[in-house]
């Protein structure tokens, strides 16, 4: 049996690729998320960054969260804590609303974005348990975050949502924590 070169490296020869994680964006890492740009066409979906940014710090019921692979920022998204976030409406379970998600022009593609939905679920249930429900809405014609988000767990509610300027839009949710008993609920 011959082994190829590659297989036959020492385990610690192949470096894995960092880690994507996810923060609360510091003082230190707001420049770096102020720089971060998608594509001209993509600006529709998500709007400019720097402008998000400041308005998730103008909103005392948001969370501005950074995207780093390393030590390297490469994407933004806004966490609303607002009853009615996303859906204009409260969903019928504590929820938390995703908004502003983007991730740099030239980052895309690498999986980062999924990876960092994923990231955002395993924060969002250790800072804030009491959150059931993760909510968003996704124009339909962005076929490449319905992908990364359906990789990462949410699931098209069926819903959809008109508030947008660029078009129609899907309603999806992923659920953080099972449901609440109902009061109502009775043992047998
Ligand atoms: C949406 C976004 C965050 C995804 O980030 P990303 O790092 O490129 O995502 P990934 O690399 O994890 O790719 C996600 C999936 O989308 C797929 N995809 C990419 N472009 C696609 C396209 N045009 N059509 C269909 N699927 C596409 C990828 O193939 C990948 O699936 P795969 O791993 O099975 O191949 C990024 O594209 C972005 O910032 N877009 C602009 C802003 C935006 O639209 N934000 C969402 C607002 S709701």
């Amino acid at each position: 049996m011959s082994l190829s070169p590659d297989s036959a490296a020492p385990a610690d020869a192949r470096a894995a690729p960092p880690a994507v994680r996810v923060g609360v964006v510091s003082p230190m890492l707001a420049p770096a998320v102020r720089m971060l740009q998608v594509a001209p066409e993509q600006l529709p979906f998500v709007g400019d960054t720097a402008y998000n940014l400041e308005q998730t710090r103008l909103d005392p019921h948001s969370e501005a969260m950074a995207v780093l692979v390393g030590e390297r920022v490469v994407g933004f998204y806004r966490l609303d804590f607002s009853v009615d976030a996303i859906a204009g409406r409260a969903l019928g379970e504590p929820s938390v609303g995703l908004r502003a998600y983007a991730i740099d022009r030239r980052e895309q593609g690498r999986g980062y974005g999924t990876a960092a939905m994923r990231a955002c679920v395993e924060d969002l249930r250790l800072r804030h348990p009491q959150r059931r429900l993760l909510a968003l809405t996704v124009n339909v014609r962005n076929l490449a975050a319905i992908a990364a988000y359906r990789k990462a767990g949410f699931a098209d509610t069926g819903e959809l949502y008109h508030g947008g300027s660029a078009g129609p839009q899907h309603l999806m949710l992923l659920r953080l924590a099972p449901p609440s008993p109902s009061p109502t609920a009775t043992a047998p």
